[in-house]
């Protein structure tokens, strides 16, 4: 058994997540969904594209286990009173009574107060257990991290991009995270859209490495507690559930991931870049 195959605590929220997160954008069927879960995979996303199929897979499990899942809704709400019916909706759909993460989606400066208030006002009431945030700032999260560890920060999980291509959170977050106490920790854009797979992509004699490897990749920075997965099918999940079983990337696989990470750094460009990207 690897590391990366053993449940890890999701900073102090008392959740305990898969090292695997998994997204719902690019449609993987109910059913990949359910035998992810089956295979160990717990921590499930309904975001940033809510498809039906992934929220049909949100109920099933949920009906069967709903302890043993953790359900996360997220809201691209900027106007405060559209997030109780983001959420409420949702809840409805998916046939349970709470989420155990709302995340306040693409977050470039802190969210307004109004919109936190209205989403403590679902913790309040029960309907969300606790909160995160996603932003394309890296710079923003130093703060964010110093408000958390003062016991200010509404928010105990940060979502934000790291891959082999765009390391920067290595230097403008994770020297960040308070020494005690850390935040939940969940990274997204892993394959970097996929870029990191494409054979046309590669430093010459280079073949693209597994998606696995992706994973691998930022689930070995001690830091990252879930790297997020965007399935589109059967093979997809699979391959993703590998990188659990394989654990850390070995010194030399690293080395590799990282030169052609700074071979697609330097010559593909991002197609959304983040605030603490190298101009190019
Ligand atoms: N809130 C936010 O700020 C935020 C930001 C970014 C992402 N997200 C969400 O996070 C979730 C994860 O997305 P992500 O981009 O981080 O996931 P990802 O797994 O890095 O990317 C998914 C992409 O990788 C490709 N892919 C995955 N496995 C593959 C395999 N085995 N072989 C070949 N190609 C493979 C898919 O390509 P094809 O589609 O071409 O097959 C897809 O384009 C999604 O739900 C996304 O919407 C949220």
């Amino acid at each position: 058994m690897t590391s990366f195959e053993t449940k890890t605590p999701l900073g102090k929220t008392g959740l305990s997540v898969s090292r695997l997160g998994i997204g719902s954008s690019f449609g993987a069927p109910t059913r990949v969904i359910e035998e992810a879960v089956e295979q160990g995979i717990n921590y499930l996303y309904w975001g940033t594209v809510r498809r039906p199929a992934f929220g049909r897979a949100m109920r099933n499990v949920a009906r069967r286990d709903r302890d043993g899942v953790v359900l996360t809704i997220q809201s691209y709400a900027r106007v405060a009173a559209l997030v109780a019916p983001s959420v409420e909706i949702s809840l409805r759909r998916v046939g349970v009574d709470y989420f155990d993460l709302l995340l306040l989606g693409n977050w470039n400066q802190p969210p307004s107060p109004a919109v936190v208030d209205a989403a403590l006002a679902l913790k309040d009431q029960g309907k969300v257990r606790f909160l995160m945030v996603s932003t394309h700032n890296r710079p923003l999260l130093p703060s964010l991290f110093e408000g958390y560890a003062k016991g200010e920060s509404p928010f105990d999980v940060f979502m934000f991009r790291y891959n082999a291509v765009h390391r920067g959170a290595e230097k403008d977050a994770f020297p960040f995270l308070p020494a005690e106490q850390k935040p939940g920790i969940v990274t997204y854009t892993t394959t970097r859209w996929g870029d990191l797979l494409d054979p046309r992509k590669m430093p010459e004699g280079e073949s693209p490495p597994p998606a696995s490897h992706c994973y691998r990749f930022a689930l070995s920075n001690p830091a990252v507690d879930i790297a997020l997965c965007g399935p589109a099918n059967r093979d997809q999940m699979q391959e993703a559930i590998r990188s659990l079983e394989l654990g850390p990337l070995s010194p030399d696989e690293m080395s590799r991931m990282q030169s052609i990470g700074h071979h697609l750094y330097g010559h593909h460009k991002a197609r959304f870049a983040d605030a603490g990207d190298e101009p190019s």
